[in-house]
């Protein structure tokens, strides 16, 4: 009789743990769509379409000036060529007594007009010049992911660069009299680390 009694009681407890389960899946299968538990899985269509979407902040000028033809950097929203003529240089650092580091300092100087700053302010190399200036999406994508375009970064690191480099948070603070990326750096770098989780695939 006792022993009925507690078969009955782990037959129950047995149904009950059922019915949990039952209801427990359709909520984890509705969150799947879009959140946690397919995040990391590879995505094509959706890492483009994220790629895409991060497009106007990189041909912002913010980011544009640093990442444009030529060889020299670019000043204002309009991206006219820097005065004084400044030179990329071999490295990226300036020519001769131009330096990038003679009027850049590693933190805004306070005045309009005035050189903003930032650790490392300087262009990409000659060699490497990473330029997005008239590139569509895909070639833009391409190159970034290129190891011999892209200074033998990993997918991971430039997400890291994406995240943490000083001189790319610095268009977010970009000193007086001049505009702001179109999304928050948060919102970019989110959208940056999600391409890559997705796979990382580039658009056409
Ligand atoms: C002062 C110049 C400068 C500015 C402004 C600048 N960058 Fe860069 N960027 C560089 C340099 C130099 C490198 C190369 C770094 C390296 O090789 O480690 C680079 C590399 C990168 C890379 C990775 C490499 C690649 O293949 O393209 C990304 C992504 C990037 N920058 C994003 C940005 C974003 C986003 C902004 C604007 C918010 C920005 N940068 C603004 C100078 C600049
Ligand atoms: C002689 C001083 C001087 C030198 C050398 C110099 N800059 Fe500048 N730079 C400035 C000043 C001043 C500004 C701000 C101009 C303004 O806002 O009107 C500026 C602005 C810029 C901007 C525009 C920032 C923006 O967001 O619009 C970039 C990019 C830049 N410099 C890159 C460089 C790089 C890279 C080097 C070295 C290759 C360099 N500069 C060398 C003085 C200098």
């Amino acid at each position: 009789m006792l022993t009925k009694q507690v078969q009955l009681k782990v037959l129950i407890f047995g149904l009950f743990l059922i019915s949990l389960g039952l209801t427990i899946k359709p909520i984890s299968s509705w969150a799947g769509d879009d959140s946690i538990s397919s995040a990391f899985e590879k995505d094509d269509a959706r890492a483009r379409e994220l790629f895409i979407s991060i497009i106007p902040v990189l041909k912002h000028p913010r980011c544009l000036n640093c990442h444009a033809t030529g060889d020299y950097p670019r000043q204002g929203d309009d991206s006219h060529i820097h005065t004084q003529n400044v030179k990329r240089g071999v490295a990226g650092r300036g020519k001769y007594s131009q330096k990038c580091s003679a009027c850049h300092q590693e933190q805004n100087i306070t005045g309009l007009n005035t050189p903003p700053g930032a650790p490392g302010w300087h262009l990409p190399p000659s060699s490497m010049p990473m330029i997005w200036e008239g590139k569509t999406p895909g070639e833009i994508c391409r190159q970034i992911k290129d190891p011999k375009q892209n200074n033998g970064k990993t997918v991971a690191q430039i997400v890291e660069h994406v995240i943490v480099d000083k001189v790319v948070l610095g268009g977010w603070n970009p000193g007086e009299g001049r505009t702001l990326p179109p999304m928050a750096h948060d919102e970019f770098a989110s959208r940056f680390q999600e391409w890559a989780r997705y796979g990382a695939a580039c658009p056409q």
